[in-house]
């Protein structure tokens, strides 16, 4: 992929399918390290589950054989000389899954982390029901970050996947990085 931000866009949609009433998108940086995280308190995964998700040719999908979510991230961040690490559990009271990948910048094979901004309106569009909270915590600079539990208070009801919303968490995530 062109942009780390689609691979992300993949991660937390597996989230938001998932279930999860709440997805956490951090993402820390210094100047040759990116980690990126996501954790949801969605289903979880099975052991077996957990086991093959490293294999592209595995996925619950019906509609076609291969999964590429994962693979695709884990290739992004090994190909920096980074990994993931995947941690998941369907315990009944505590289920959720938290997928880790570091990266090392200044690889000649980093993937740009691309249009974050149109990323975060995808997200904010794409939890549904659910909540997302995207935090982007760069070294010597203010931190960047959409909470949509906050959002939903002023909006009173208005959806976030509103076209004047979704304006509204571009312009404003924008700026914040402009900062
Ligand atoms: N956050 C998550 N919570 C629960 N299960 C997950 C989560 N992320 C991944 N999985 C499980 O791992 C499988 C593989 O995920 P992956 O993103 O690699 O492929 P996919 O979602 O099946 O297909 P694609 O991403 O290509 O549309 C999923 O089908 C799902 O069963
Ligand atoms: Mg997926």
């Amino acid at each position: 992929m062109k942009e780390l931000s689609l691979n992300i866009l993949d991660i937390a949609q597996n989230s938001f399918t998932a279930g999860a009433t709440l997805t956490e998108i951090i993402l820390e940086e210094s100047a040759d390290k990116l980690t990126i995280r996501i954790v949801d308190n969605g289903c979880g995964m099975s052991e077996d589950t957990l086991k093959q998700v490293s294999n592209p040719f595995y996925t619950t999908r019906t509609t076609r054989k291969v999964g590429l979510g994962i693979p695709l991230f884990r290739q992004a961040a090994e190909q920096t000389g980074g990994y993931i690490t995947i941690q998941s559990t369907k315990d009944p009271v505590n289920h959720g899954t938290v997928i880790t990948g570091v990266f090392n910048k200044s690889h000649i094979d980093f993937t740009p982390l691309g249009d974050i901004a149109s990323t975060v309106c995808l997200l904010a569009q794409g939890c549904g029901e659910g909540d997302m909270v995207f935090t982007h915590k760069i070294e010597g600079k203010e931190t960047v970050e959409l909470d949509t539990r906050a959002l939903r208070e002023v909006l009173q009801g208005v959806p976030l996947s509103n076209p004047d919303v979704q304006l509204w968490i571009k312009a404003y995530t924008t700026q914040q990085y402009e900062k």
